[in-house]
């Protein structure tokens, strides 16, 4: 990919005409961003000692390698949804999962869901665009549950859980979903590589799918997605950091927003702070991100070139 012309392209078509100091450091960024944070394909091992897949395509791994593959799932997605504290008081809990990859969210919120309520009825719609070839199991207490789940893929009904997994492009399948649900979990990959999983118009949709009690949760703190989930009317909050990951994000439409100050106040001044537009749903990744670099460059020109310190993660509120 030139990364170079692409932006030359995009500055033509928009006939913007910007200082080359500009153009290099929208380069630099973008590959920056763009860069693989792993290399290679096929199942790798996490730290934890539990296993995940690499995705040459995106340049990562589908779980942290640091934290574990079931320590992200449990610590950046079903405990910060409080799913399961749910599950011990109502008698249905509905989760949306955008970007069911390996299945590894859907098997830990089932296993762990049943432990509390055996008799919950739990409905849970998965998005993924493309299944994976290979999928490594899950370890100890959650492998019979994620081998059946594989088993029964697209869709099943069986011992109160019912699962349905819709295959294609989310931007396209989430118009199709109707509804409120208790919790969405987002873990499609990160922000920067995979940007049309991230758009203030994808969110928007995800919103329209939620309550007043539901909860969003996802491994991400990047300032886009916090910036577009603020405009969207969210409250967030930060989970706990695992691993050497940076803590995650939890938004919900009602109660205290407790991101804490720096966080507020780097999401209010930060030129960095826009959110990823995608207003068709259908545009390419790497043109929704250029955009986006395109317009953070114009906002720092238009500040007279002021920017903010470097933001670091700040604890901001608890995962409860
Ligand atoms: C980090 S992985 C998800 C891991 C998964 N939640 C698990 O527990 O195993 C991200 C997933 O998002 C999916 N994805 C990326 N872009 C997508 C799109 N436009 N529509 C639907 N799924 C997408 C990828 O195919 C990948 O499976």
């Amino acid at each position: 990919m030139d990364l170079g012309a692409l932006v030359e392209d995009f500055v033509l078509k928009k006939k913007l005409s910007l200082p080359k100091e500009s153009i290099k450091a929208i380069l630099t960024d973008l590959v920056a961003w763009t860069k693989p944070s792993v290399e290679g394909a096929g199942i790798a091992r996490t730290e934890k000692g539990d296993f995940t897949l690499l995705s040459p395509k995106y340049g990562e791994p589908y779980h942290s390698l640091s934290a574990g593959a079931v320590g992200e799932c449990l610590e950046k997605f079903l405990l910060p949804s409080r799913l399961l504290q749910k599950a011990e008081k109502q008698k249905r809990v509905s989760l949306l999962d955008v970007g069911f990859g390996l299945g590894y969210n859907v098997a830990v919120a089932i296993k762990k869901i049943r432990d509390v309520n055996p008799r919950a009825e739990i409905e849970i719609l998965s998005l993924e665009k493309e299944l994976p070839q290979e999928v490594p199991p899950l370890p100890g207490e959650y492998r019979a549950i994620h081998e059946r789940l594989w088993n029964r893929l697209p869709e099943f009904e069986d011992g109160g859980v019912s699962f349905k997994l819709l295959l294609g492009d989310a931007r396209e399948r989430i118009r199709e979903v109707e509804g409120f649900f208790d919790a969405v979990f987002h873990d499609a990959f990160s922000p920067y590589r995979n940007s049309e999983m991230w758009s203030l118009e994808f969110l928007s949709h995800l919103k329209r799918l939620m309550g007043g009690e539901s909860i969003w949760v996802s491994y991400t703190s990047a300032l886009p997605v916090r910036k577009a989930l603020r405009m969207l009317g969210f409250k967030l909050s930060s989970t706990r950091s695992v691993g050497r990951k940076r803590g995650g994000t939890k938004a919900c439409l009602v109660g205290e927003d407790g991101i804490g100050q720096v966080e507020s106040s780097k999401l209010e001044t930060s030129p960095y702070a826009l959110p990823f537009l995608d207003p068709t749903l259908k545009e390419e990744g790497i043109q929704i991100l250029i955009d986006y670099r395109v317009r953070v460059e114009l906002l720092k020109m238009a500040q007279g070139g002021f920017e903010p310190p470097t933001p670091r993660f700040s604890a901001g509120c608890s995962t409860s």
